[in-house]
């Protein structure tokens, strides 16, 4: 098989590339596109794996990677982890709407497409809602939520924008899948989870604001295992929600991550305080605030199975990987 991975630099490409590279063999070739001209993250570097530059806007060079490959999965865009400024916002967008773009254009361009194309999307897509879960048949897209602040709309205009773009790209010979995943849990120093490890182990593991909003995530061995049955199941095509099948509260969220890494208490973080924090982290509070309740409907109807379906058994497998890695 030859893969194709677009920004592959990050938390996300780093777990495809451990774990695809650490299978090849002969007849199995990986491409990672990334912007950086210099050093690469040592985690990106393995053998076999071929780096090629581009932009992520335009044409080039490295488009003739596409035309014969098998598979793209593309994971570019600006980290969302960052002050909601309105440079930030714009740059969110840009770099995800470009590099969507311009993959459907190499891929249009090519003799011989790719025959699937994973695009990386968002859970943050649904809508902020308690009182029912969001999955990938029936889910309601967000926006204008009379209980969400405004500003939050500007994460799902451009998770809408990004998905409009995979689907509006003429290539139709090539499956498309929009990856509508929740927040990724590996041990991984800087991930969510060591991020959220690391201030429950300073107290500070109690529930986020009201705890009532829910919160989606998967683990790192079944998001991997859900790519691997995506590219393999030819019926799969349009959203597709990665998440474990069990969203809870951030309440009993936290609570577990604290019985997992043995924090014996937690201080609630109220809002405003949770803003002052988010301002000096350079992040925002809608991370963590938002109500993303969002289940794998299509995953599992079409028979995949997670190692991983609740967050007790994740969060105690996570804490004891991340505190062997230490
Ligand atoms: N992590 C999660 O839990 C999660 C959950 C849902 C969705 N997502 C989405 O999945 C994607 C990958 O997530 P991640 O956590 O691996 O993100 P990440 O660590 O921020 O990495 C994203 C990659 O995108 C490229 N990139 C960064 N800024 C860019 C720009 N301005 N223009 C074009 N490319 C740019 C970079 O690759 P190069 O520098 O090599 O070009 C970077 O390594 C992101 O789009 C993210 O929003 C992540």
């Amino acid at each position: 098989m030859k893969l194709i991975l677009a920004g592959a630099t990050g938390q996300i490409g780093r777990m495809l590339l451990r774990d695809l590279a650490g299978e090849r063999d002969a007849s199995h070739e990986l491409i990672m596109l990334t912007r950086a001209t210099k050093s690469l993250p040592a985690e990106t570097r393995l053998p076999g794996v071929r780096v090629i530059t581009w932009d992520a806007r335009s044409l080039g060079p490295w488009a003739d990677e596409i035309d014969g490959a098998d598979a793209v999965i593309n994971l570019a865009g600006r980290s969302v982890n960052c002050r909601y400024t309105k440079t930030n916002l714009a740059e969110m967008l840009s770099s995800r709407v470009e590099s969507t773009r311009v993959i459907g254009e190499a891929i249009a361009r090519a003799k011989q497409p790719p025959r699937v194309w994973l695009q990386m999307s968002t859970a943050t897509i649904y809508a902020h809602r308690f009182d029912a879960p969001n999955d990938d048949m029936t889910g309601i897209l967000g926006g204008s939520e009379p209980d969400a602040p405004r500003y939050w709309d500007k994460s799902i205009e451009i998770a809408r924008a990004w998905e409009e773009t995979l689907f509006a790209s003429p290539t139709p010979r090539t499956r498309k899948v929009a990856l509508r995943a929740a927040m990724v849990m590996s041990p991984d120093r800087s991930g969510v989870f060591d991020t959220l490890a690391r201030l429950a182990q300073r107290g500070l593991g109690g529930a986020h604001g009201s705890g009532r909003q829910y919160v989606s995530w998967i683990h790192e061995y079944d998001f991997v295992a859900a790519i691997r049955f995506l590219l393999a199941h030819e019926e799969l095509s349009g959203p597709v929600n990665l998440s474990s099948p069990e969203p809870l509260t951030n309440h009993a969220f936290q609570q577990i991550l604290r019985h997992a890494l043995l924090a014996p208490f937690g201080l609630r973080s109220p809002e405003w305080l949770l803003k002052i924090g988010a301002f000096f982290l350079r992040t925002d509070v809608e991370l963590l605030l938002k109500s993303r309740r969002v289940i794998p409907r299509r995953l599992l109807e079409a028979g995949f199975r997670f190692r991983y379906p609740d967050w007790p058994s994740a969060a105690i497998a996570l804490a004891s990987r991340r505190a062997v890695s230490k």
